[in-house]
């Protein structure tokens, strides 16, 4: 094991730290993380709601950036109400300023400030989706459980996680080498697969969704790749020793492919959409009678049932 770095600064996630920010916006410049999702929303019909207005929840919206894309989609389809729900006044704030391009969204996209835990809607949703939003839930089942309770029937849950693979594979490799408090290069997968377990009266639908970072700039001397390097590792990076440094290029190098002129390291993503089971429908055979035939079959709606 190479020394700790025993200043080792963690970055704070989604908080206003500008360092965080940084970090975060280089991600988002380097990777089609942000599109991949939203591409998978659209390929699940994640964001075909009901006619009328529709309600959505976003939680942990964080600044916004997978939110945008989904709300420009929705806006193509007609009105709705999009309640965002994010601990940090400031990532809310940055999202707000994203939203600006919009002009405004007929029903409108309501910033709360506020951890899921607590949160309390009078209205049920359509949607209620958590991006990356689940690493920090306290008690995984209860939030999945509540949830659940605050979406209308046949209303989806979608939940999009890190996997164990591409990023995190090096982090643990990164690990070996290198103290990182608090950073373990594992995900709650199985968590969240036995928090989903529990949750009865829903058809879960499970997907891989891949996606890239460019980290070619994270090889050029005295590039501007820091903040990139910082993301990745959740840490400052700058506080690294010289020997701590050269094994985490050495792992980003084993990690990552050349393409394109650059070098790429994957990301995939675990998706998982849940639907909660619309009221029953029940075939019934009506009789000879006025304006029936026999053999006429309706669909009757068993509201309740
Ligand atoms: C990794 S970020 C993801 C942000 C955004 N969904 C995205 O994919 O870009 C996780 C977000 O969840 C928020 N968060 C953490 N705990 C939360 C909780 N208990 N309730 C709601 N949001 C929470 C954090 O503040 C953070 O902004």
């Amino acid at each position: 094991m190479i020394e700790a770095v025993s200043q080792g600064k963690r970055l704070e996630r989604a908080t206003d730290a500008s360092g965080y920010v940084e970090a975060h916006e280089a991600f988002r410049r380097a990777s089609d993380q942000a599109e991949r999702i939203a591409d998978w929303f659209e390929r699940h019909r994640l964001l075909d709601l009901r006619a009328g207005v529709p309600a959505v929840l976003s939680v942990g919206t964080g600044g916004g950036e997978v939110d945008v894309h989904l709300i420009e989609a929705l806006r193509r389809k007609g009105a709705f109400v999009y309640d965002a729900l994010e601990p940090s006044g400031d990532a809310l704030g940055r999202f707000r300023t994203r939203c600006e391009q919009f002009g405004g969204v007929p029903g409108g996209v309501w910033m709360n400030e506020g951890r899921f835990e607590e949160f309390e809607s009078s209205l049920r949703y359509d949607l209620i989706h958590f991006v990356h939003a689940v690493y920090s839930m306290r008690n995984l089942e209860e939030a999945l459980g509540k949830a659940f309770r605050m979406l209308r029937e046949g209303g989806s849950l979608a939940l999009v996680c890190c996997t164990d693979e591409g990023v995190n594979a090096f982090l643990r490799d990164v690990l070996r080498e290198v103290s990182l408090p608090g950073r373990t290069g594992t995900m709650p997968e199985a968590d969240l697969i036995a928090a989903l377990s529990t949750l009865s009266g829903g058809e879960q639908r499970f997907e891989l969704v891949p996606s890239e970072i460019a980290v070619g700039a994270c090889f050029q001397p005295g590039g501007r790749a820091g903040h990139l390097l910082n993301f990745l590792l959740q840490a400052d990076s700058s506080q690294l020793s010289a020997r701590e440094r050269a094994a985490v290029m050495d792992a980003l190098h084993a990690h990552s492919v050349e393409r394109d002129g650059n070098r790429w390291i994957s990301q995939p993503m675990l998706a998982i959409s849940v639907r909660k089971a619309a009221p029953a429908t029940r075939r019934v055979r009506l009789g000879v009678g006025a304006g029936a035939s026999v053999g006429d079959l309706a669909e009757v709606a068993c509201l309740g049932a």
